[in-house]
């Protein structure tokens, strides 16, 4: 059993759960590394999860076997048992011992029957089990399970993965990009957004090796993770649909005042999200008792309006500085924008970027 003065108890969402405490010094045996710690930052991440859930147990299916795949306190699952309703399974595993100790005690603490906690490689694990949805949640890259996973998912299930390698999604890192993902990022202002759809074309591309085909729900960046879920389609025809959506760009065709001709990819290049899906979430997430509700509201809001906007987005500073004018108020460009007919909305990506089908001379007219 873990030493308990590395563990206090929390509450998150509707839930108590021990976790590990992260140590102030480096000082002790829980500096080794072996006691995976809670990251309080990830609340929103985990609070969608449990949104999402609910909306597929509710929506898609009789019963849903549900993994938490790498889980350390096993939060993210406990939460899943303790706030989720319905007809569901669930499964909690990780292969650290310290960990899956704390989650047979988490579970022991709430009372649950039929979860089952497990102490294994997530690869191992997806190998001998079908599930309807996976849960990857790793320090770093989740790459290495996305085969696995692929093979596990049961039909039309979702897999959601979390990509805390942001730097090298978003072209800090050009070599590890293209050993790890296969392909080329483009260090700019759309990097968030090149990055998540550089993942998003990597799960296409591992899915289409087994005759399956992607659609994302729904699908986000912030300053430290990519979050994707992604429903996984069998078949050979939705596997060669969305292998067309993954094209190869050249960044001077599509970015503003771009002089140097990079190439970026192969990313995906299709709606990032399924705006029907979203807007649902909107309830489920009003419903549920989340901590991050308000924010995670906000988030939503430009996810559900950006879901099918066309691919990356125009900053009013790279444009004002271009022009060397200033900025419009963001208001007042929407207005002009919409006036000669095109749409224009905010993306999560950039809080000074926007989406638009007007053409950018029509866009530096409005610039003052
Ligand atoms: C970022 S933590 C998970 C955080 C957790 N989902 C949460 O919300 O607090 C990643 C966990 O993955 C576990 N892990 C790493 N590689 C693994 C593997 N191949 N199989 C199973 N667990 C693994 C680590 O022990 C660690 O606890």
């Amino acid at each position: 059993m873990n030493n308990e003065s590395h563990i206090k108890l929390i509450s998150e969402g509707a839930t108590e759960v021990f976790t590990f405490i992260k140590k102030k010094t480096k000082k002790g045996p829980a500096a080794k590394g072996n006691y995976p710690f809670y990251n309080p930052s990830m609340e929103l991440n985990r609070d969608l999860s449990v949104a999402l859930n609910q909306w597929f147990i509710d929506n898609c299916k009789n019963s849903v076997n549900i993994l938490d795949g790498l889980a350390a306190s096993g939060i993210r699952g406990i939460r899943f048992a303790n706030e989720l309703e319905g007809n569901f399974s669930l499964y909690i595993n990780d292969w650290s011992e310290n960990a899956y100790n704390l989650i047979i005690k988490n579970i022991q603490n709430n009372h649950f029957n039929n979860i089952f906690p497990t102490n294994k490689n997530l690869n191992v694990l997806l190998n001998e089990k079908k599930f309807d949805y996976i849960d990857i949640d790793p320090f770093g890259s989740p790459v290495y399970f996305i085969d696995s996973a692929v093979r596990s998912i049961n039909k039309n299930g979702i897999i959601a993965c979390t990509a805390t390698d942001t730097a090298t999604l978003c072209g800090v890192y050009p070599k590890v990009c293209f050993r790890r993902y296969g392909a080329y990022s483009f260090h700019s202002n759309n990097m968030h957004e090149i990055g998540l759809r550089i993942l998003i074309g990597f799960l296409a591309r591992e899915a289409a090796k087994y005759d399956k085909g992607i659609e994302p729900i729904i699908s986000y960046s912030t300053d430290h993770y990519f979050r994707v879920y992604i429903k996984i389609i069998k078949g050979v025809q939705y596997a060669n649909e969305s292998l067309k959506k993954i094209l190869s760009i050249n960044s001077k065709d599509y970015f503003y005042n771009v002089k140097n001709s990079q190439e970026i990819g192969p990313l995906w290049m299709g709606e990032t999200g399924n705006k029907s899906i979203i807007k649902k979430l909107i309830t489920y997430i009003f419903n549920k008792n989340l901590n991050t509700k308000n924010k995670l509201l906000k988030l939503i809001d430009l996810l559900e309006k950006e879901s099918d906007a066309a691919p990356f987005f125009y900053t009013t500073d790279s444009i004002a500085s271009y022009l060397k004018k200033s900025s419009p108020n963001m208001n007042y460009l929407f207005q002009k924008i919409n006036e000669k007919g095109y749409y224009a909305i905010k993306t999560h990506f950039s809080n000074i970027g926007f989406k638009t089908n007007a053409p950018i001379d029509e866009i530096e007219n409005i610039f003052i």
